[in-house]
């Protein structure tokens, strides 16, 4: 399989692409290193794949590349890269969340369009586009209703998937990711925050009353979907939850954190943010009958996991 995966420095591409080399595909990997976060962090997620033969890594812009040249002779593009993160997304950022969501997937799509050579283009989607859904656990035919301009361009990228998965054949397949968490994730998500303060002495903070609660999904559960999405036979045009399948507090997590760190900080709380949704919670009844998807991790193990490389990153000093 020759791979595209762009975001290739990110959390979750940086994931993906090391599990594609270790099963034996090409890959060529995409990033512009936005400075949403720190570059260090992202070239330790490169830092194996650049020693990898067949992993070849490209630094540049999907609004500016080529990337018709970029994509010949691709078989599956996983179309990672965007502009993260839902509460910084209101204001003047949002032309920034315009740019890497919407308008870099319709230039990925329109490139992918005559791409003989393609089977699958797999598009990150979000939970962030069912917003406060009542209709829990949210299933994938219910109308869509973001709650934050995140949420909004995330969908936007859905729809353009479709679009051209109805109008040219693309073979789009949207994955909507509930939280994902695990080694690599973010600086600015809620996990990582509650760790690294409990590891660093600092309070908590948490927005609301901390009785929100989410289907954290862990990166490996996450990584599987992909390689799934990318090679079972789907119809063009798919749309598949991928939640952890199980609902925590905000409260009962950091418990949970704090009891595996072995360490125990004040926790406060704050005025709850705009954009956040009040609970998350997927239906995958439709990812368990197409993807074969059944997550694996459970929340104990994979925060242990999620400390462990905390832990590392600030004693190494790259975190
Ligand atoms: N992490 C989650 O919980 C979560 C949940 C739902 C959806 N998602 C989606 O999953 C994908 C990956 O998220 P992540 O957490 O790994 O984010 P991340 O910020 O760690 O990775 C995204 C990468 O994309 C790159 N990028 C952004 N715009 C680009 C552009 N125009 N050209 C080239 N590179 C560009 C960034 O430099 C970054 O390295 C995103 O599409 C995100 O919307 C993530």
């Amino acid at each position: 399989m020759r791979t595209i995966v762009t975001g290739v420095a990110g959390f979750i591409g940086s994931s993906l692409a090391e599990r594609l080399i270790a099963d034996g595909h090409a890959v060529v990997g995409v990033d512009c290193f936005t400075p949403y976060y720190a570059r260090t962090i992202k070239e330790h997620n490169l830092a194996w794949l650049r020693d990898q033969p067949n992993f070849t890594f490209l630094e540049g812009d999907l609004n500016e590349l080529d990337l018709r040249a970029l994509l010949d002779g691709a078989d599956v593009i996983v179309h990672q890269a965007a502009q993260a993160g839902v509460l910084a997304s209101w204001g003047a950022s949002f032309q920034t969340y315009v740019d890497a969501n919407i308008r870099a997937t319709q230039r990925l799509l329109e490139a992918a369009r005559d791409l003989g050579s393609l089977r699958r283009f797999v598009y990150a989607s979000s939970s962030s586009v069912y917003g406060n859904t009542p209709d829990l656990p949210a299933r994938e035919t219910g109308l869509p209703a973001p709650v934050s301009p995140y949420g909004v361009t995330k969908l936007a990228g859905e729809h353009l998937c479709n679009l051209y998965a109805a109008n040219f054949g693309v073979p789009t397949v949207s994955l909507r990711y509930f939280t994902v968490y695990g080694p690599r994730q973010r600086p600015d998500m809620g996990i990582h925050k509650f760790i690294r303060a409990t590891l660093t002495g600092q309070p908590i903070t948490i927005y609301g009353d901390g009785t929100q609660t989410r289907d954290f999904t862990y990166i490996s559960d996450i990584v599987a979907a992909n390689l799934a999405a990318a090679t079972r036979p789907l119809a063009p045009g798919s749309v598949y939850n991928t939640g952890g399948g199980s609902r925590i507090s905000v409260n009962a997590l950091v418990a949970l954190i704090q009891e595996l760190a072995g360490q125990h900080t004040a926790v406060r709380f704050i005025e709850k943010q705009a954009g956040d949704a009040v609970h998350t919670a997927a239906d995958l009844s439709a990812a368990q009958r197409d993807l074969g998807f059944a997550p694996q991790v459970d929340h104990r193990t994979g925060l242990a996991a999620q400390i462990a490389w905390q832990r590392a990153g600030l004693a190494e000093g790259w975190l």
